[in-house]
């Protein structure tokens, strides 16, 4: 009887953001399908520092339906960096889908890295895209090291998946909305079997928008064992993984 009242925090009230590290987010406005305004970027950034996080990385997609280049990246960020003037360490990278785009842009050398030489890229959560493990290799030998985002979130990845990612020397990135619960079922019970094995290196919000984030922030689905996994996570600085 007892055991079913077992207490659960929200990512705010957990004290994991203290110190925090955002390592994938989609605030950067106006360039994607994340925020569109300066005014939201602000507010978002503004509450971020507030909540007591150090530093945010701007992680806008590259894809083929998306096709940012480097210097359209560099310029909206040049543009924020002149406007905000908080207390947030801010950082520019992408998250590029593994497409024919992502191939070109490897081919180029085009990648913007997080930090040393981890380039944050994903697939589609339903399908990998033809030849994955061709692709992470080829970027390896090119001197690149994949950061795999929110892994949990690939429903056509197996343990063995991740555990191939990982023996090839991919870094796997969560998703805290992922152990909120905020993508269903599967992605939380993955998130946390990988948790639990200890296969992530860092964290990120992939915040999209403010008021989602406010809301998977706020829910209240952490229990004492996700905290206390999570803890050594939240400060890792990318560039030391
Ligand atoms: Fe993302």
């Amino acid at each position: 009887m007892f055991g079913l009242f077992k207490r659960r925090s929200s990512l705010c009230e957990s004290g994991l953001l203290a110190g925090a590290i955002d390592n994938h987010s989609h605030i950067l406005y106006g360039l994607d399908d994340g925020v569109k305004t300066w005014e939201e970027s602000s507010a978002i950034l503004t509450w971020m520092e507030e909540l007591g996080l150090s530093e945010v990385w701007f992680t806008p997609h590259v894809m083929e339906d998306v096709p940012n280049t480097t210097e359209e990246l560099k310029a909206r960020y040049a543009e924020l960096l002149s406007r905000y003037n908080g207390g947030l360490k801010t950082h520019l990278a992408a998250e590029y889908m593994l497409d024919n785009l992502f191939a070109k842009r490897l081919e180029q050398g085009d990648l913007l890295h997080h930090g040393g030489s981890l380039v944050l890229v994903e697939t589609s959560t339903v399908a990998p895209p033809i030849g994955l493990w061709d692709i992470l290799e080829s970027m390896m030998c090119k001197g690149f090291r994949p950061l795999i985002a929110h892994p949990e979130r690939y429903r056509y990845m197996s343990m063995s998946d991740y555990d191939r990612l990982s023996q090839m020397g991919c870094k796997l990135q969560l998703n805290l909305p992922s152990i909120v619960g905020f993508y269903g079922s599967s992605a939380l019970e993955r998130s946390k079997a990988l948790l639990k094995k200890g296969m992530y290196s860092i964290v990120g919000s992939d915040c999209h928008r403010f008021k989602v984030l406010d809301r998977q922030y706020s829910a209240k689905e952490l229990d004492k064992e996700s905290i206390r996994l999570l803890r050594p996570l939240m400060t890792v600085v990318a560039e030391e993984i």
